[in-house]
């Protein structure tokens, strides 16, 4: 039995891992390294939320028997006050990390904000039984049990309820504890294995390099292959 090397050993080289960050309880902490508050008063950010909020409304307008909505990993809650602020009388909930909500404190937003750790498990204490939409933009490629979470959504879900996914493209660069889950095709069949269906995508505002389609983005087309994320729109399923 001959035991296969592979030649190029140099894995630290290979794998940038310093940047996973769902470990890290500072995340939105004012001074921390690069990931505080600032990038919110960046325009490029400011155009994106507004791009997703107007996504969203679009969705609310079109099924106005959306009334309830959660927001996983929400960040702030930057997205949520525009959304509200077409729909005020949503009930909204937020779930992020402490420093995430303190920013939401100080400056008043609406909602609710609740402080949960959602890397391995998600406790869903004090939520409603059920929500009419569910939104984790950026989000399940950070922790550590994406499918614990997914899992939690459909329990949190009916029928009538909708999922909106921001996934990122693989070809921004991010750091990724699951490589190739989140390649389009892949991702559209762990949502489905989780029991929600795609009823269709809206591409990105921004762009990434262009590197050529994998065999794991057939049904991505090619006019989105260099959108550096896709919002994703998923029915619960039966
Ligand atoms: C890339 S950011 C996206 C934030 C926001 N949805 C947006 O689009 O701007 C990922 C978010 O997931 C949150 N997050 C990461 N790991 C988490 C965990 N273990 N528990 C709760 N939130 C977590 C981070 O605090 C952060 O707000």
């Amino acid at each position: 039995m001959g035991l296969f090397r592979i030649k190029h050993t140099d894995f630290e080289q290979l794998f940038d891992t310093d940047g996973f960050d769902t470990m890290h309880s500072n995340e939105w902490e004012p001074e921390a390294t690069g990931k505080g508050h600032n990038r919110l008063k960046d325009q490029g950010w400011e155009n994106r939320y507004e791009y997703e909020s107007a996504l969203i409304c679009n969705l609310i307008k079109e099924n106005p028997h959306i009334k309830t909505v959660l927001e996983l990993g929400s960040g702030p809650g930057s997205l949520s006050q525009k959304i509200l602020k077409e729909y005020p009388n949503l009930t909204y909930h937020l779930v992020d990390k402490p420093f995430a909500k303190q920013y939401f404190e100080d400056n008043n937003f609406k909602g609710k904000f609740f402080v949960k750790d959602l890397s391995m498990d998600f406790n869903t204490e004090g939520l409603l039984n059920e929500y009419d939409l569910v939104i984790t933009n950026d989000f399940l490629e950070h922790v550590l049990n994406p499918s614990i979470i997914v899992q939690n959504i459909y329990k949190l879900t009916n029928s009538n309820s909708f999922y909106f996914i921001s996934n990122p493209n693989w070809r921004m660069s991010h750091q990724w504890i699951y490589r190739g889950l989140f390649d389009f095709d892949n991702f559209i069949y762990f949502l489905y294995t989780h029991k929600f269906e795609l009823e269709g995508f809206y591409g990105s505002i921004l762009k990434t390099p262009n590197y050529p389609k994998l065999d794991s983005e057939t049904l991505l087309p090619n006019e989105n292959l260099t959108d550096w994320n896709h919002y994703m729109i998923f029915k619960h399923r039966k």
